[in-house]
C-alpha cells in the first residue's frame, strides 16, 4: 500500500512486505489517515487525470476508482481523493461493529501478484462509518480549479450473526444510514467470507432482496429529494446462465449498475504456490480472466447502455484497457494498488483517456 510518492513506492514496498499483510495494511491506513489534509499528503498526492464520463446520471471525473474493502471504515477518503482516483468506494459496512474472522486472514502470493483474504467484513459498524464519511473534506477541497469532486461510493453488507433469511433487514438498515451521504450505494452480495452471502445472488433470493431495496430507495428518494444510484456487486464464480438471470433481475428492479467482480474461490491459477490453499477470496492477476469473462457476459446480457464497473486483476494500464474492451464503462482497483503503488492510478486513467481520444 502506498505511503510514498509513486516513484518511491518501489522502495516502500519491500519495507511494507516485511510485515504480515494485515499489519502492513493497518500501518498504511494509519499513515494515510494521519497525513490526509496536511502538507504531508504531498508524499502520495498526484494530479487527477481529467476524463469525465457520465454513468447512471453521475459525472465520474475519470474512469479509475478504488475498489471496496481497502478502506472498510471510511477513514482515508481524502487521502485516496488526493491520489487522483475518479471515484472511491469505502466499506463494506455492516449495521453493527464486528471483529471478522480469526487472524491470520490475509495472505500475499507475490509470485502471481495476488492476495487471498478471509477478513469477513471486519468493521466498526454503521455509526462509526458515517461519522468518518461526514468528516471527509474532499467535496469541499475540490480538486483544483472548478473541477467536480471525486465521487464517493458506500458499500453495504450484512452482519455475520444475522441469519441469511433476515439479510434484507441489515441491507435496509445500512441503506437508510448511508443514503444521504453517498454518490452511489453498492449492495455487496458477493463476499465469499460471510456464510451464505453468495446465495443472495440466486434467483428468488436476489429477486426478494432487490425488490425490498428498490421499494426502500423509492421512499428514501422522496425523503431526501435525490435518487441515489444503486449498484450490485457480484462474484466471478458464476456461469453464463447465472449471469444472465442476475442481469435480468437487476434490470427488472431498476438497479443502476453492476460491479463485476469480487474475489474468486477458484485456485487453479495459483495451484502449488505458498498460501494457495488458504480459505478465502483470491484477488489480483489470477482473478482477471474470470472477471473479464463475467463483464463480457454481463455486457452481452444487459446491452450497451447499462453501467458496468469492471474490477478484478488490474495490475497495469493494459489490464485496465482490457477491462474496458470486455465491456466495462469504468474500472476499480484494489490488489494492483498493493503491488504497483499509487502510480497505477494515473497510469491507468491516462491510458483510458488516450484510448478514448484515439477511438
Ligand atoms: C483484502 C481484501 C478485502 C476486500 N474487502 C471487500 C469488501 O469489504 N467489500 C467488497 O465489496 N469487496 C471487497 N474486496 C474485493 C475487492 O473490492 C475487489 O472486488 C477484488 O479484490 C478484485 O479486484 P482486485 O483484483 O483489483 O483486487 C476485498 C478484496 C481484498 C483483497
Amino acid at each position: 500500500m502506498p505511503l510514498l510518492p509513486s516513484s518511491l513506492y518501489g522502495l516502500a514496498r519491500p519495507f511494507l512486505f516485511g510485515f504480515d499483510p494485515e499489519h502492513a495494511h493497518e500501518l498504511t491506513l494509519d499513515g494515510l489517515a494521519r497525513t490526509q489534509n496536511t502538507p504531508l499528503a504531498c508524499a502520495y498526492a498526484a494530479p487527477r487525470v481529467d476524463d469525465p464520463v457520465t454513468l447512471a446520471g453521475l459525472e465520474f471525473p475519470n474512469r479509475v476508482g478504488l475498489a471496496a474493502g481497502l478502506d472498510k471504515n471510511a477513514r482515508c477518503i481524502d487521502a485516496f481523493a488526493a491520489m487522483g482516483f475518479g471515484f472511491v468506494e469505502v466499506g463494506t459496512v455492516t449495521p453493527k461493529a464486528q471483529p471478522g474472522n480469526p487472524k491470520p486472514r490475509m495472505f500475499r502470493l507475490p509470485e502471481r501478484d495476488a492476495l487471498i483474504n478471509r477478513l469477513g467484513f471486519n468493521n466498526e459498524g454503521l455509526d462509526a462509518f458515517l461519522a468518518n464519511v461526514q468528516k471527509a473534506r474532499f467535496r469541499r477541497n475540490g480538486s483544483g480549479g472548478n473541477r467536480k469532486p471525486m465521487l464517493l461510493g458506500l458499500n453495504i453488507g450484512k452482519n455475520a450473526t444475522t441469519p441469511i433469511e433476515r439479510a434484507v433487514d441489515d441491507y435496509l438498515a445500512c441503506l437508510d444510514g448511508v443514503y444521504p451521504h453517498a454518490d452511489y450505494v453498492t449492495i455487496n452480495i458477493s463476499s465469499p467470507n460471510t456464510a451464505n452471502l453468495r446465495t443472495l445472488q440466486s434467483d428468488e433470493a436476489l429477486d426478494a432482496l432487490l425488490g425490498a431495496i428498490a421499494e426502500r430507495r423509492h421512499a428514501l428518494a422522496e425523503r431526501n429529494r435525490r435518487r441515489v444510484p444503486l449498484f450490485v456487486k457480484i462474484a466471478p464464480d458464476l456461469d453464463e446462465s447465472q449471469v444472465a438471470v442476475i442481469a435480468a433481475t437487476l434490470q427488472r428492479h431498476g438497479m443502476d449498475g453492476v460491479i463485476a467482480t469480487n474475489t474468486t474461490l477458484a485456485r487453479d491459477a495459483v495451484a502449488g504456490l505458498p498460501h494457495a490453499s488458504e480459505a478465502g477470496g483470491l484477488s489480483g492477476a489470477p482473478v482477471r480472466a474470470a472477471s473479464n469473462r463475467v463483464v463480457s457476459q454481463l455486457r452481452a446480457a444487459l446491452g450497451p447502455g447499462f453501467p458496468i464497473i469492471g474490477v478484478g486483476g488490474i495490475l497495469s494500464a493494459a489490464d485496465a484497457k482490457a477491462k474496458m474492451a470486455a465491456g466495462a464503462d469504468v474500472v476499480q482497483i484494489y490488489t494492483g494498488l498493493i503491488y504497483r503503488g499509487p502510480a497505477l492510478v494515473r497510469e491507468a486513467a491516462q491510458a483510458l483517456l488516450q484510448s478514448r481520444s484515439a477511438a
